[in-house]
């Protein structure tokens, strides 16, 4: 595995790889790398000729500058693990090599990106489409891989890559828990032990609510999901909403779509945490 830091080194590694015929798959990370980022590098590992994981804290996906501060940097942690992974190319770049100059683009998918996490995250998924698509003009992957716990990122990757248009097939990988439920994410790390038990209660409200919904309307789910956050210690809910799992829209019942989508976005003390559960589809 080799560690490379500027795009001309990386691509004239590429092109050699791609004139012999090989396959490349990409996985675009920030870093902080766990085991739902090892489950996504193992799948493109098995699917592919060449992966490259790309290591880098996108500063343009960051509403908040203190997030952006505060955002876990462990790159040497993370080739540890990606070595054991198989990995053949990390790209972790300085922020003055993949933005020389600031990066003027302007990416809009409404209304994808105008719900939920683009509400309450102005300029976020701008960002993500900013950094993810100069990674496709440099990489040029044959797949691409990214975890279903972003499920709105995933769908508006999809979305660029259908309109830019993109030759690079879209693979999304199932969210990964640790074994009591809680959905793996770099800013758990961010959580102390009393708060680690709190969030528990985000993905456990989640599947009580699958059951809950057997029985009761979408509108009723809704509400018991929110009034659970609501009572749980030290948790506060910025939004849950139960949507169309294509169009990211949200529904008023559950037979008006055949692929429906819970996502969900907590604060535990100031560590921002999301998590979605699929009802149908
Ligand atoms: O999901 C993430 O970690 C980031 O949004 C991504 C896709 C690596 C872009 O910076």
């Amino acid at each position: 595995m080799e560690l490379i830091q500027t795009i001309s080194r990386l691509r004239s590694e590429l092109d050699k790889l791609r004139s012999e015929g090989k396959t490349i798959g990409l996985v675009p990370t920030m870093g902080a790398l766990h085991a739902g980022h090892a489950s996504l590098v193992e799948r493109a590992v098995g699917e592919n000729d060449v992966v490259v994981v790309s290591d880098f804290v996108n500063p343009t996906q960051f509403n908040d500058k203190n997030d952006l501060a505060k955002y876990p940097r462990t790159l040497e942690a993370d080739c540890d693990l990606l070595a054991k992974c198989g990995v053949t190319f990390v790209f972790a770049p300085s922020v003055e090599e993949m933005y020389p100059e600031p990066d003027t683009r302007s990416f809009s998918y409404a209304p994808l990106d105008t719900v939920m996490e683009g509400k309450y995250r102005p300029g976020h998924f701008n960002g993500v489409c900013q950094v993810v698509s100069k990674l496709f003009l440099i990489v040029n992957p044959t797949r691409a891989y990214f975890g279903e716990k972003d499920f709105q990122q995933l769908a508006i990757i999809r979305e660029m890559v259908r309109s830019y248009p993109f030759n690079i097939e879209i693979v999304g990988c199932p969210i990964v828990r640790e074994a009591d439920g809680l959905a793996l994410s770099s800013r758990n790390a961010r959580l102390s032990g009393g708060e680690r038990k709190q969030a528990l209660q985000i993905s456990a409200t989640l599947f009580a609510s699958l059951d809950y919904a057997k029985e009761h309307s979408l509108a009723e789910t809704k509400r018991f999901v929110e009034d659970r956050i609501a009572q749980a210690d030290g948790l506060r809910l910025e939004y849950f909403e139960i949507v169309d799992g294509n169009t990211l829209q949200s529904l008023g019942e559950w037979n008006e779509s055949d692929y429906v989508v819970g996502c969900i976005t907590v604060f535990c003390g100031d560590v921002r945490l999301i998590d979605n559960i699929k009802y149908k589809g």
